[in-house]
């Protein structure tokens, strides 16, 4: 039985908040914090409706260590679980030391004027972590988080080396707008305009933005054109998992998407170069933001499933293998249960089970780790009983 403060009022915040008052077993208390208070008290009033359970909640700068430090003083939680933006990471990790409490977050830090994200300026904080004996564990979302995880439960259960993963995200999901992203639209349209990267015998390749194309039949959902992209995990995976020779991520994205985002890029609105406007300065991608529909809106509009997994080859007691082990959910089925699309819930729910797993001392370690550190089994356990149950598939070695 513990408190946790969530800090975030997005669409994943919102999602953990349910999640965690889902099972008040482990998460007695609950608190939510983020930069507009009335955003903590409608994820409050909903949380009530739907579990009964009361939410604490409370305004923050997250940008703002003091202010950080004031509020997990008074809140005193044992855990803070970060959904708010990757720029906040390293504040929320420095209010953590400096108050001597947990952290997990979904998202690698970015600075906010380069978009660049990595884990070199959170993975620094290891010793720190470690000295204190404090958790800080990083990436607990679905893709990073549950992806790294389908690696290590590869490793430990189907092969005895690993040599290619590819790591396969697709949403089938329609919202019916012409165009919106799934998550915050700055993250999205940065992370999806920039170069794609790969690793391969131990090299980074680059490639053109979403210049790799391949078409994937995906389970349930059926063939999609999934783009090779440059993403978070494989940053940490090529450390972790031991005679790796290629790693690629690659996403699904429509034609009508591609086509709005390239004429947003031709048009200089996916920029975040400062521009003056009307004697103001602006970013254009923040402007952008504002203009598209708020993700948090789309879960009553959104229909279809998303399927992520990892497709995993290597050797097994000397034979070729080839796995395929994935997740399908449901946007509507997500939107009953919590009352958010498929994205935020395929994320949120990772980050209470990760929350879950420190708790009770499952994965409670000294320092700054990433998924596939931790052992996969009580973590693909949980997944099943809350909610993004698992497949593993056998797939014929080329
Ligand atoms: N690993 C994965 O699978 C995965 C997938 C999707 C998203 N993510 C990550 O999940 C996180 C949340 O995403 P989301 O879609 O929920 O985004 P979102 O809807 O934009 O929510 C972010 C929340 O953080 C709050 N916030 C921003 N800056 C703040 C500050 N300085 N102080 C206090 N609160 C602040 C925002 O407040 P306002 O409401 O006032 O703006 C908002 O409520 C992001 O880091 C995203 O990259 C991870």
């Amino acid at each position: 039985m513990a408190k946790v403060l969530i800090i975030g009022a997005g669409g994943v915040g919102s999602v953990v908040a349910h999640k965690c008052a889902q099972v008040p077993e482990v998460f007695s208390e609950i608190a939510l914090a983020s930069r507009t208070l009335s955003k903590c008290e409608a994820i409050g009033a909903a949380v009530k409706s739907r579990t009964g359970q009361d939410l604490e909640v409370a305004q923050v700068d997250a940008d703002r260590v003091t202010e950080l430090v004031a509020l997990i003083n008074r809140v005193k939680p044992a855990l803070v679980l970060n959904l708010a933006l990757p720029y906040q990471d390293l504040s929320i990790m420095d209010a953590c030391l400096a108050c001597g409490v947990d952290y997990l977050d979904t998202a690698n830090y970015e600075p906010p004027d380069e978009a660049r994200f990595s884990y070199s300026w959170q993975w620094p904080y290891h010793e720190r972590f470690r000295q204190k004996g404090l958790m800080a564990l990083l990436g607990s979302g679905f893709d990073p988080g549950v992806t790294n995880v389908f690696c290590a439960y590869a490793a430990k259960h189907y092969f005895d080396e690993i040599h290619y993963i590819d790591i396969l995200d697709a949403n089938a999901g329609d919202h019916g707008h012409p165009f919106a992203t799934n998550f915050n639209p700055e993250i999205n349209i940065r992370e999806v305009s920039a170069k794609g990267r790969y690793w391969e015998n131990g090299q980074w390749r680059e490639t053109e933005p979403l210049a790799e194309k391949w078409t994937f039949d995906f389970p349930i959902i059926g063939p999609k054109n999934a783009y090779l992209m440059y993403h978070e995990e494989l940053e940490s995976l090529v450390l972790n998992i031991k005679g790796l020779k290629r790693i690629r991520f690659w996403m699904t994205f429509s034609d009508n998407y591609l086509k709005h985002l390239e004429v947003l890029q031709n048009t200089g609105m996916t920029s975040i170069e400062p521009v003056i406007y009307q004697g103001r300065e602006i970013i254009p991608l923040q402007f952008l933001k504002a203009l598209l529909p708020d993700p948090a809106s789309l879960g009553p509009r959104t229909r279809g499933k998303t399927c992520i997994g990892n497709i995993i080859e290597g050797i097994k007691d000397g034979k070729p293998r080839k796995i395929y082990i994935y997740n399908i959910c449901d946007h509507e089925e997500c939107y009953a249960e919590v009352g958010s699309q498929a994205i935020s819930y395929t994320t949120g729910t990772p980050a209470m089970i990760g929350g879950m797993l420190i708790l009770s001392g499952a994965w409670k370690k000294a320092g700054v780790f990433n998924m596939e550190q931790l052992d996969p089994d009580p973590f693909m356990e949980k997944l099943n009983i809350h909610g993004l149950p698992w497949q593993v598939k056998e797939l014929q070695t080329t």
